[in-house]
C-alpha cells in the first residue's frame, strides 16, 4: 500500500494494513545491518533529530543508529544541557530545532500527548518515542515484528501482557496493534494496576499468572514503574514477584514454543527470573535487534522516503 501519514503518534488510529506495510518494510530493512557496508541511502539529504525529556537506552539508540543506517544526519538534544534547563519553553524548543530545518523528529516526554501536540507546532515529521503513559507505537511494531518472525504470522495467537497495566504506554500500543492483527489479548496484574474497564477494548482480565501461563503463546511482562507510582499500589516486590513473576518453575508449565518477551530495561528477580530472561525461550534481545530495523522502516515512511501525496 502506498504510505500517506506525515507522523507516527500511536497505534489506536493505524489500520492492520498500516501496520503491515511498517512490518514489511521493515522486514526489507533487516539485511542492511548485517552487510559488510550497513548503509542505504534512503534518507540521505535528510535530518533527523531526536529529542527525550525521559532516559532511553534502547529506543534513542536505535532511532540513531537507523537513522545513520538510512544515510540522514541526526541530532541527539542532551535535554539536562539544553535551554529547556533555564526554562525554555516545549514550543520554543522545536521550534528553534525546527528552525536548523529538521525533517524528522524523534520525541519522547512524560506528559501524554506531547508528541501530538508537537506535531501541530511543526512541518516537520513527528513520532512518538514514549508518552507518559499513553502510547509508545514503535515499541509495539517491534513486538508485532519480533513475534511475526518466530511464528510465521500474528493471528489467533494468544498473548498475555503481565504486570503494571495501568501506567504501561508499552501495554496500550500492545493491545491496540495485537487486537487490529487478530491476535487475542489477556491482562494479567495486580487489580491495582489494571486500568478500570479495560475490557471494554476487547481484551480479557484476571489476576492469575499460573491460569494464564498454559493458554498462552506470547508473555510479555512490563517493567513496574516506579517513577510513575503517585502511591505504593502493591504491598512489596517481594510479593509482586511471588503472584506476578515468571520463575523457571512456571516456565515448565508454558507451551514448549512460547515466546518470553520484555520491552527492557528488566527488574531482574521482579518481573523474570535471570534463569528465564536469560532462557532459550526469551527473545528479549531479538526484540532490541529488531528495533533497530522497526525504527529504520518507520524513519523512512514518514520522513519522505515512502510517503506518497
Ligand atoms: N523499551 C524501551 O522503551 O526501552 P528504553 O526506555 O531503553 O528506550
Amino acid at each position: 500500500m502506498d504510505w500517506h501519514r506525515k507522523h507516527l503518534l500511536g497505534l489506536e488510529d493505524l489500520s492492520p494494513e498500516e501496520i503491515v506495510s511498517i512490518l514489511d518494510t521493515a522486514e526489507s530493512f533487516k539485511d542492511i545491518s548485517i552487510r559488510p557496508i550497513k548503509k542505504a541511502p534512503a534518507l540521505r539529504g535528510k535530518t533527523v533529530a531526536t529529542l527525550f525529556y525521559e532516559p532511553s537506552t534502547r529506543t534513542r539508540t536505535s532511532f540513531e543508529l537507523a537513522a545513520k543506517r538510512l544515510s540522514a544526519d541526526t541530532l541527539n538534544v542532551t535535554i539536562a544541557a539544553s535551554s529547556v534547563v533555564k526554562g525554555e519553553s516545549l514550543k520554543d524548543t522545536v521550534r528553534n530545532l525546527e528552525a536548523l530545518k529538521i525533517d524528522c523528529m524523534i520525541v519522547r516526554h512524560e506528559c501524554s500527548g506531547v508528541p501530538h501536540l508537537i506535531s501541530r507546532y511543526l512541518e516537520a515529521s513527528v513520532v512518538n518515542a514514549g508518552d507518559g503513559s499513553h502510547e509508545h507505537p514503535t515499541q509495539a511494531l517491534v513486538d508485532l515484528f519480533t513475534i511475526r518472525q518466530k511464528r510465521g504470522s500474528l493471528t489467533g495467537l494468544k498473548a498475555t501482557i503481565v504486570g503494571d497495566i495501568l501506567h504501561s504506554r508499552v501495554a496500550r500500543s500492545n493491545i491496540f496493534g495485537m487486537l487490529r492483527m487478530g491476535m487475542k489479548v489477556h491482562l494479567v496484574g495486580p487489580q491495582t494496576l489494571i486500568p478500570r474497564g479495560v475490557e471494554r477494548l476487547g481484551v480479557t482480565v484476571s489476576n492469575s499468572l499460573d491460569d494464564a501461563i498454559p493458554q498462552s503463546d506470547v508473555l510479555m511482562f512490563l517493567r513496574i514503574q516506579s517513577e510513575r507510582q503517585k502511591k505504593n499500589l502493591f504491598p512489596s516486590l517481594r510479593e509482586y514477584s511471588e503472584l506476578f513473576g515468571m520463575t523457571r518453575g512456571r516456565l515448565q508449565k508454558a507451551k514448549s514454543d512460547v515466546l518470553i518477551m520484555h520491552p527492557g530495561p528488566i527488574n531482574r528477580g521482579v518481573e523474570l527470573a535471570s534463569e528465564v530472561a536469560d532462557s532459550p525461550r526469551s527473545v528479549i534481545l531479538d526484540q532490541v535487534t529488531n528495533g533497530l530495523a522497526v525504527r529504520m522502516a518507520v524513519l523512512f515512511l514518514v520522513a519522505g522516503g515512502g510517503r506518497e501525496g
